[in-house]
């Protein structure tokens, strides 16, 4: 390609563009090409938008075989005169001057051949076990760029709000959060690891001195600094060893964890429905395209559905009131209801779906099921625990107002065998300064996974993490 020629414009660029006639020049990806002996059209998508770029390549310039090379999945870099498309279709389109591989791939061993590698012909299913390649399929595109759009929203959102993004540890030395079974870290040589006189692995030989896990959340560390900084929150990922092998479920996820001092139960909630609103808001103006994809490709409903979350208060009701209306449904469950047992998926379904069909918000459950920090409601059988729960989804974030006072908060340790010496460190708020705060943690896979209409967990994270699969 000669030396004077034009910077690299993306497509997406090109596309909302007025400016016509000039000199370009765009690099991608060839999701196809067809034509005929006069001329060949290749749809070339560099992965700024959905939309590919229609490339006309005259025949003049470009007899068939100099094309042969240019295959669906192979880079290019195509220069040309930008015009107005006499097809339909698209607006506008790049008549090619000149055209330059940088990368071919084999169609005998390509395996996104299938109609500009959309999920047409290759299954999610199929999909997953070929994640590496995955991204440069038009679903994995538009999951992907509304992923970055709402990363970016909670970014947005806290700003605005005056919160505070603090990195909270990703190895921690505490496996007393009780959020869900941990990874172990250690350098220890797993076949012979030292052991003390009793036998014991010697963890006191360890990289940290001490046993040490992947973090099951940020949460503790956030109260550190929302009792400090006001409000905070953290984004970070997440690890848990168990429960894993679910379409809602992952071994590796990320989470946001807002922290605010001086926060009632009631803020929390008014706090996670305006975050969520606006997140979902969001994306509808900023991933009109990819959601209008997503929606024709896989879920008719998917932008009613979201819009039923911006549109609709959510409906908040205790526990105890959930459990009645539960008990009293003509619906059967696979898990039974009664007071004191934890709520299942299909329960929370039936709540959101069925009887209110609106998002929902449960509070105050009973203590024996929820975690020790948090605050014991005046009648001492249930805490300031709250739940929200999405349509399709079930829970999508789990919060609480946080128990400030010391003596409580030690007799729910101890009741929960929560080791007091080893969280010396978080007694500490409760000691010094301590006050009312509230927080919760959204899981991102799942507002992914409710905002693009997925249904497997494992298709809105780049790399899924779970039981058995760490491939890529
Ligand atoms: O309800 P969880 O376990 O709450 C906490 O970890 C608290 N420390 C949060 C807080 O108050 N700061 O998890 C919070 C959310 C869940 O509602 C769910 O959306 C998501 O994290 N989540 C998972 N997402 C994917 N895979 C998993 N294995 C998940 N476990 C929880
Ligand atoms: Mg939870």
């Amino acid at each position: 390609m000669p030396t004077d020629q034009p910077r690299r414009t993306r497509v997406a660029d090109l596309l909302a563009t007025q400016d016509l006639g000039r000199e370009v020049l765009v690099k991608g990806w060839v999701r196809s090409r067809r034509g005929n002996k006069y001329v060949q059209f290749i749809a070339l998508n560099d992965g700024s938008c959905l939309a590919t770029l229609q490339v006309v390549a005259a025949a003049e310039h470009f007899p068939e075989e100099s094309l042969k090379e240019i295959t669906t999945g192979a880079c290019v870099a195509v220069r040309g005169l930008l015009v107005a498309s006499q097809g339909k279709g698209q607006a506008v389109e790049v008549q090619a001057t000149h055209i330059e591989v940088l990368g071919t791939a084999d169609p005998e061993a390509f395996p996104l051949q299938k109609k500009g590698s959309d999920q047409k012909g290759i299954s999610l299913d199929e999909l997953r076990k070929i994640a590496h390649l995955r991204p440069r399929t038009n679903t994995f595109g538009a999951v992907l760029r509304v992923r970055h759009a709402l990363a970016f929203a909670i970014h947005r959102y806290f700003n605005e709000k005056g919160f505070y993004n603090v990195h909270t540890p990703i190895i921690t030395g505490s496996d007393a959060e009780g959020a869900g079974q941990m990874f172990r870290v250690t350098t220890l040589p797993p076949e012979h690891p030292p052991r003390t006189a009793d036998g014991s692995v010697d963890f006191g030989q360890d990289f940290f001195g001490k046993p040490t896990n992947l973090t099951v959340s940020g949460q503790l560390e956030g109260e550190l600094a929302a009792l400090a900084l006001g409000q905070i929150y953290t984004f970070g990922p997440t690890f848990r060893a168990e429960n894993s092998n679910t379409p809602r479920h992952l071994a590796e996820f990320w989470m946001i964890e807002p922290e605010m001092a001086f926060y009632d139960l009631q803020d929390n909630m008014d706090l996670a429905e305006d975050f969520l609103q606006s997140l979902v808001k969001y994306a509808l103006t900023h991933c009109a395209a990819d959601l209008q994809f997503l929606s024709e490709t896989y879920d008719k409903d998917l932008l009613g559905r979201l819009k039923s979350v911006t549109d609709n208060a959510f409906q908040r009701l205790t526990y105890t009131e959930a459990v009645e209306i539960l008990k009293s449904a003509k619906q059967k469950f696979e898990f039974p209801v009664d007071w004191g047992t934890d709520l299942q998926s299909e329960h929370e379904r039936y709540l959101v779906e069925k009887h209110f069909q609106k998002p929902v918000i449960l509070t105050n459950y009973p203590k024996e099921i929820k975690a020790f920090y948090m605050k014991l409601d005046e009648d001492g059988r249930t805490v300031r625990a709250m739940d929200v729960l999405f349509p399709g989804i079930g829970e999508i974030i789990g919060g609480s107002q946080r128990e400030e006072d010391l003596a409580k908060l030690t007799a729910r340790m101890a009741a929960m065998h929560v080791p007091q010496d080893e969280l010396w460190w978080y007694l500490d708020t409760r000691r010094f300064g301590t006050a009312p705060h509230a927080g919760f943690g959204l899981g991102f896979e799942r507002l992914v996974l409710f905002v693009t209409g997925m249904t497997n967990i494992r298709d809105v994270i780049p790399f899924p993490r779970f039981p058995g699969s760490a491939e890529f």
